[in-house]
């Protein structure tokens, strides 16, 4: 598969995405998105592949949705080709973890891009913003809800209607990113984490992510009882019977992925 707009590479069990648009701080048109979905479906079809990473380059993750691209659109434009919505959310369907590498700017839609992700690692020099009310438009790929389930209220309004951006120490004590990382390490460092997910049980992480994002969906009684029988449907895989058995025989699992 060759792409013009990103990266594609395989690290074993770890699918690296890097987007690729450096003479645009890798902004977000069409032609990128599609590869990015096309990406996205080779990586989820591909059984040796568990978990995934999307990163930018040093200096942009991704500096938001192709403004050149949006300003030929007028409302009917938009709401014919259904933008973001054609071709913008495979990430957050993706049934594999996905990791995003921040590194520099993850502006607008790149920002919205990184939310969709899993988890969000950052370089020191990561810096996030929501700046379409600069534009007068607003964040049209989830932002005002992912933004403010992850950091609240107060800061997703501020950032939402001033536009200012967070730097990446004030994005991890907000919870919007796990952890900073030095730059110069971030894609390994995110490689290494995919890796080590990627190496237990692909269907118990699986119904683990899925959890997870039940949270977002749902009251705590009901997210909970979701929790409880996907924690039952454990109990039927041949990994979690070699998981415990392997702990009570004191050695490594073997996982099969069933
Ligand atoms: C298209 C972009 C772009 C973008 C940068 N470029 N961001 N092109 N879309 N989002 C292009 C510039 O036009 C320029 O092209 C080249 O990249 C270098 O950018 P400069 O501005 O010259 O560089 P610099 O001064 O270093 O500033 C970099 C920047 C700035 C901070 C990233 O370009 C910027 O603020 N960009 C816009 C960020 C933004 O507002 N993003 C949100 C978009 S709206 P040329 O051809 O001149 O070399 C969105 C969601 C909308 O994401 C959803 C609506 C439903």
């Amino acid at each position: 598969m060759t792409f013009e707009t990103l990266i594609l590479e395989k690290h074993d069990n770890v699918g690296l995405v890097r987007l690729n648009r450096p003479e645009a701080y890798n902004a977000l048109n069409d032609q990128l998105m599609d590869e990015l979905t096309a990406a996205l479906d080779a990586l989820e079809a591909d059984d040796s592949i568990g978990a995934i990473v999307l990163a930018g380059s040093d200096k942009a993750f991704a500096a938001g949705a192709d403004i050149k691209m949006m300003r030929e659109w007028g409302m009917m434009d938009v709401f014919k080709r259904q933008f973001i919505t054609a071709n913008w959310e495979r990430a957050s369907r993706c049934r594999k973890p996905v990791i995003a590498a921040v590194s520099g700017l993850a502006l607008g839609g790149g920002c919205e891009l990184a939310m969709m992700c899993d988890i969000i690692l950052a370089a020191e020099n990561a810096r996030f913003a929501l700046p379409e009310i600069t534009l007068a438009t607003i964040p049209g790929a989830g932002g005002t809800q992912r933004l403010t389930r992850a950091v609240g209220k107060s800061k997703a309004m501020e950032m939402i209607l001033s536009g200012r951006p967070m730097f990446a120490e004030e994005a991890e004590r907000c919870g919007l990113v796990s952890r900073i990382v030095p730059l110069a390490d971030l894609v390994q460092e995110a490689v290494t984490l995919a890796s080590r997910v990627a190496g237990f049980s692909q269907p118990v992480v699986a119904l683990a992510k899925e959890c997870v994002n039940r949270a977002f969906e749902s009251g705590l009684s009901e997210g909970v009882l979701y929790e409880r029988r996907m924690a039952y449907i454990t109990f039927g895989t041949e990994d979690q019977s070699e998981g415990l058995a392997a702990f009570v025989e004191k050695r490594p699992p073997q996982f099969i992925h069933r």
